[in-house]
Formats: structure tokens, sequence, C-alpha cells
């Protein structure tokens, strides 16, 4: 029976941009899909950008536009990503639109309802000149319990003490460096001990993998469960609670219902009936996410989902982090690597590959080291899979297929029959099962080959039959290996489509025999990994303004601390300002190394040019810079400078001045006949580097 999915990866922050550790579970899920697709099952691919927080916020000022203009070109850039991986949405929405505001409406009149709701006053940092409260994330200071400086207000990274920010000595705003202070507001609160006897069940319906089942068991449910904070006083950038003026839904209660305004938008474009898919219980819902994430998925969504009576996720799909050689991905090491410097010099199919070998249906980190990936994708794809393809179709161009399958020792049928334990292995999420099943017949049919040796005869009139069965048999074994990878290497399968003149659109193929058909020439179908493209990714990432985002966190376990209450508004734009400004007023000034990025020449002006410069971290600033007698614009792009990058935001007359490049030079900068030499660091340096 044809069976009804609903499937949705997290959604990713719209103010960083996709990295290959995002791509572990964007990949995983696009596989997922695409194998419930090719088994005819009625699947739907959901995710949109999660787009509402105190970051975004910071970053509209920063950069001196407004959230929604950030959050277009973001989903943009996002979307080129996906696209690039062959990750394929039905519908690719925002948090940030009037069916997600509908929505949350509808469940918080639900929980009000349910007498969930609880208002209490509590103390928190707030940034006089940000006009913001601070969350953890947004201050450091020094650890009350060992006297370390520059921790963060949730724990200190040396004692590893656990404190509320407002107990930090001396306390300091990481985004104005100013000394915040306690004030009091409201806030909304859930209880979801209410709906504890229900999550006691829910955790044990087989929705989980038992790893996160005792997790939630051992960690949560076995003491009462703490109220939920929902609410954050403006200023913030989110929907506004429609009973409570001034405050707006943290960014989490929000996220999640973007699944479903997404679902929403997709069923408008399509003509559904968005019941049929949110509030049928003949719908599965399956989410896949990350374990960093799991109590948001596993605790506040299901209550909130029950509360407000939707369909609940039939399955939570966890997985664990990246790991690049064996260490948490970093920039210094050239391995916090973006999607788009990846597509720049490796084929995706690589990277699919090689993440779908990997994955497990178990919540473990997964490890990418290039050498390993290097040699399975050569010894697999293109020495097993492709090799079978290019030593018989070259022959089989001139014979075509036979119109009878030719005896094969049993080889296509023994592959035929591994079907359903492949198919088990995709939907349990084991992939790396499914591939080594598939790499195993995919030996044995080139053993075949080998054997039959078709080169050998290619030239003898006398056995034109032979020659065709061969590559009839080595054809056809080929296609079920393609079929069964499909799920995998989209593009070699439309490769292969090509190759074959025949559709590869359901997984009962690999039963069927190809026969009395012609054969295309044969196109190279994949190369094999060049060294030089992983090594100038690396190089690439180590100067890149790769954004350090909240899934940085390849240390937290299962489902994480304290420190999650924050995720979504963590770091994701650096601080603007180092934490410490000393006695001194000339170490106010914020010195960077910036890269410029953008740079043209301002028509009206005599002087000025406009730049853009890249701080790193994701940060950038436009700049109007008096040095037009000296420097033609192109020949400044990707060149590193010298920046103010505390300085007031200026309004000029052809826009705002966000920052200061440093000069040398005589007179009047930009007046003709005086010099001007802008101040470069030595060789190493890179953009966000602070000046000591
Ligand atoms: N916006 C939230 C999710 C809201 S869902 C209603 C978020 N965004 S994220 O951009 O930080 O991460 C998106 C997904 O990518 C998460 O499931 C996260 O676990 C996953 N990953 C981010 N970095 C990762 C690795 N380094 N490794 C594996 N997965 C990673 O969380
Ligand atoms: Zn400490």
């Amino acid at each position: 029976m044809k069976r009804k999915i609903l499937v949705t990866s997290a959604l990713p922050y719209a103010n960083g941009h996709i990295h290959i550790g995002h791509l572990v579970e964007y990949i995983q899920t696009d596989i997922w899909v695409r194998f419930q697709k090719l088994y005819g099952n009625d699947c739907v691919y959901i995710c949109a950008d999660d787009t509402h927080g105190t970051t975004m916020m910071l970053r509209a000022r920063a950069e001196g536009r407004n959230e929604e203009e950030i959050i277009g070109l973001m989903n943009v850039a996002h979307l080129r990503d996906f696209n690039g991986f062959g990750i394929e949405f039905d519908n690719y929405g925002s948090t940030h639109c009037e069916e997600n505001r509908t929505l949350c409406n509808e469940i918080w009149s639900a929980i009000r309802k349910a007498g969930m709701v609880e208002e209490k006053e509590i103390e928190q940092l707030y940034d006089v000149e940000a006009k913001t409260f601070l969350a953890d994330r947004f201050v450091k200071g020094t650890c009350p319990k060992c006297g370390k400086k520059y921790q963060y207000g949730d724990n200190c990274e040396a004692c590893g003490a656990h404190y509320s920010p407002a107990d930090l000595t001396d306390p300091v705003s990481t985004i104005t460096g100013t000394v915040p202070e306690i004030r009091k507001s409201k806030h909304l609160f859930v209880n979801i001990e209410i709906e504890h006897q229900f999550l006691n069940q829910w955790v044990h319906s087989g929705a989980l993998q038992p790893e996160i089942e005792n997790y939630l068991s051992g960690q949560f449910l076995g003491e009462p469960l703490h109220l939920w904070d929902v609410s954050r006083p403006e200023p913030y950038f989110g929907f506004e609670i429609p009973d409570s003026p001034g405050n707006y839904w943290y960014v989490w209660f929000d996220a999640p219902t973007g699944y479903m305004a997404s679902t929403w938008e997709w069923c408008k474009r399509k003509g559904h009936d968005f019941a049929d898919w949110w509030k049928n219980p003949a719908t599965e819902i399956h989410h896949f996410i990350g374990k960093d994430i799991t109590y948001f998925h596993t605790l506040f969504w299901p209550t909130m989902l029950k509360t407000a009576e939707f369909t609940l996720p039939k399955k939570i799909h966890i997985h664990g982090f990246l790991t690049v050689n064996g260490e948490k991905m970093a920039k210094r090491r050239g391995t916090f690597i973006l999607a788009s410097t990846y597509l720049k010099y490796l084929d995706p199919s690589y990277m699919r590959y090689f993440y779908a070998s990997k994955l497990s249906s178990r919540v473990d980190d997964m490890d990418l080291n290039f050498e390993e990936l290097e040699s399975k994708v050569n010894a697999d794809l293109v020495g097993n899979v492709v090799n079978l393809a290019s030593r018989t179709a070259k022959f089989a161009v001139h014979t075509g297929l036979s119109d009878y399958y030719p005896d094969d020792n049993g080889l296509f049928e023994q592959a035929a029959m591994l079907g359903d334990e492949i198919a088990e292995a995709y939907e349990n999420g084991d992939y790396g099962k499914a591939i080594r099943l598939i790499m195993e017949c995919g030996n044995r049919a080139n053993k075949f080959i080998e054997d039959a040796a078709p080169w050998t005869i290619k030239l003898d009139p006398a056995r034109k039959t032979d020659l065709r069965d061969i590559c009839t048999i080595g054809l056809n074994l080929f296609r079920q290996i393609i079929v069964y990878l499909a799920p995998v290497l989209p593009k070699l399968k439309t490769q292969v489509e090509e190759l074959l003149n025949c559709k590869i659109d359901h997984w009962g193929l690999s039963k069927e025999h190809l026969l009395g058909t012609q054969v295309n020439p044969y196109k190279h179908l994949m190369t094999r990994v060049e060294k030089s493209g992983i090594t100038k990714i690396i190089e690439e990432s180590k100067q890149e303004n790769a954004v350090p985002s909240a899934s940085g966190n390849n240390s937290v376990g299962v489902g994480v601390g304290n420190s999650v209450e924050d995720s979504g508004d963590s770091l994701t734009a650096e601080p603007l300002l180092e934490t410490k400004i000393s006695i001194d007023d000339f170490t106010k000034v914020d010195l960077r190394i910036a890269r410029i990025v953008e740079a043209s020449e301002v028509k009206e002006a005599r002087k000025l040019l406009r730049l853009k410069l890249s701080l790193g971290g994701g940060e950038f600033r436009n700049v109007f810079a008096g040095i037009k007698a000296a420097y033609e614009p192109e020949k400044l792009i990707g060149r590193l400078v010298v920046c103010v990058a505390n300085l007031e935001p200026r309004q000029m007359k052809f826009g705002t001045s966000e920052a200061m490049i440093v000069a040398a030079g005589s007179g009047n900068a930009g007046v003709a006949g005086h010099e001007i030499f802008l101040l470069s660091p030595d060789n190493g340096a890179k953009p966000g580097m602070r000046l000591h």
C-alpha cells in the first residue's frame, strides 16, 4: 500500500551559510526522500529558512539593512548550495511568513486554552546601548568560581562551572563592549509538565532511536519538567505575541511551526488540503535533525502538536555531528568548509556517496577524512560501478542488447533478491549497509565480465552473439545497481537513463530485464577524485569568511546541556567587539583585518570608492573610502586591509559608511597629487583578525 509521508530536515539558520556539517543532514534526508519516491510512496520533502532571533536583528543593524533583505539574500544562497548538491525540496519556505504567524497563533491559543501559560518576571542582563536583553552567548566576563577572564555567560571553559550571566564578575556585552545592567522583564512560560504523562508514552512510541529514548527518560522525564520560557521582550526580530504586546515568541517556538507553514505553502501551490498532511493519522511525519536540537523536537514540539491537535511525528531520525579528520571543523585548519567552496572544486556526487556509505541508524558522530573519501569513491564508484558500464557499453553501442536474457550464472536473480534487504536498509537509515550490499553486487558483476573478457572477442565475427550476450548481462547488472544507487546518486542515474534509453523511475526495475534495445555512445560517467581539488578546498577554506554557526557544537552530548536554550540566538555573526575594553580609550578602537570583496566607483563622487569588506565570521561592512585617486577598484578586490570595525555608521549621500579602512598618505586623502597607501598585513593574516 502506498504510504503518505511528509519529511522535513531541520530549518537552517538564515544567518549562516550552508557548510559540510549541515550537508550530513540534508543529504541524508534527500536520499531517504528519493528512496521513498522511487519505492512508490507518496512523499513530500519540506524545509525552510529559520529566520528569527536576536542574531538576525543585530546583523541587520550592523549591516544597516532590514531583516527581510538579508533573509532574501540568504534564501537564494541556501537554495543555490542545496541545488548544487542535488538536494531537492518539494517546498522551501521561510519562518518569516504569514502562514507561520497564523499557525503560531492557532497553537498559542490552544496552549492558552489548555491553561499551560504562566507569566513571571525574570532578571536578565540588558545592554543599554544596544537596547536589548542579552542571551548567554552575548555576555562575557570573569568566571565567578575560578576567576578566569573572558568566559561566556552560561559556563566557564576553564573550570566547567555553570552559572547565569548575572553571576559573572564584571560582565561585558559582546555586542557593544559596554557593561550591561540587570533588568527585570515579564516572560511567558509554557508548563509542559502538564503533559508529562503524555510525553512518557510518546517517547516510547517507536518514534525515537533507543539511545534517544534512554537519554530523555534518564535526563528529563525522571523529574518534573521545567517551565519553558517562550517569550522575549522587545526588541526582538520575530512575531509579536498577539495577547502580550511587546513580547515576541522565542525563535524556538516559531521554528518548528515553520515545517507546517512551508507545507501549507506547498499545499496552496499544488492544490492539496493542508489538513490531509498535518491533521491526518494516516500521514506519516518524519523529522530529520541533528542531536544538538533533540530536546526541542522531542519534548516541546510533541507537546505543542498534541495540545493543538495536530499529527504527531511518526519518527524523528537523529544523527550525530560531522568531524573532519577526527576533529571539530575549524577555520584554522581549513576544515570549516562551506558548501559553495566544495562545489567549486569537487563533484557533489562524491560527497553524497561518501556520506551515504558512512551513515547508520545510530546517533554516532561521523568523520570525514578526505583520503578515505578519495579511496572510497575511486574504488567503489569509478573502479567498481562505472567500470562495469565502461567495459561493456562501448561494444553494446554496436551490438545493441539481446532480446532474451542470457545465462549469467544466477547473478541477476541474486541481486534482485537483495532488493528487499537494500530497501529495508534505506528505510531504517542504514545507508552504509545498503551501500555494502550494492557494492558486493558490483564486485560479482565485474568478476563475471573479467572472466568473459569481451575485449578478447570483439573482433571475432563468429562470436558476435556472444559479445552481445556478455554486454547484455553486464549492462543489466549495471542498471540494477543504478536503480539501487539512484537515491544516492541522482545525477549518475540520469546519465545512465540516457546511455541505456530507459527511465529509471521505480524500485521494481531492479527485478526487470532490459532487452532488445539500443545503447547510446558511452560518455564518461564519473572521473576519479582529484587530489588537487581537495587541496584547493582546504586552502580556500582557511581564507574564507566561513561562518561559525550554532553548529560548531561538536562537543555536545546528545541533546546538550543548558546552552541549548540559546541555540536560536547563538553566534553566527561573531561578537562585534572583543569583550574586554581596558582603561585606555584607544583600545576601544576595533582594528581588524578585512578583505575587500567588492569595489566600485561612486560615479558622482570625485574621491570615493564604494567597498564591501569582509571581516570574517560572516560580517561585512560597506565603506565609502576616499581613495579613488590612488586605486583602481578592480585591483582592490581580494586584497587584505586594516579597518576600524566599530566606527559609528555614517550616513552619506550615497549610502551608509559602516567602517573605515586605514591608509597612510600625505595631505588630504583623495586629492590628486597626494599619495595614499593602504595598510596591509603580512602574509598569513586572515580577515577578522584583531590588532593587538
Ligand atoms: N535553526 C535550527 C533548527 C530549527 S528546526 C525547527 C538549527 N539550525 S542550524 O543551521 O544550526 O542547523 C541545521 C541542522 O544542521 C541541525 O539539525 C543541525 O544539527 C545540523 N548540523 C549543523 N552542523 C552540523 C554538523 N557539524 N554535523 C552534523 N549536523 C550538523 O539548528
Ligand atoms: Zn571558571
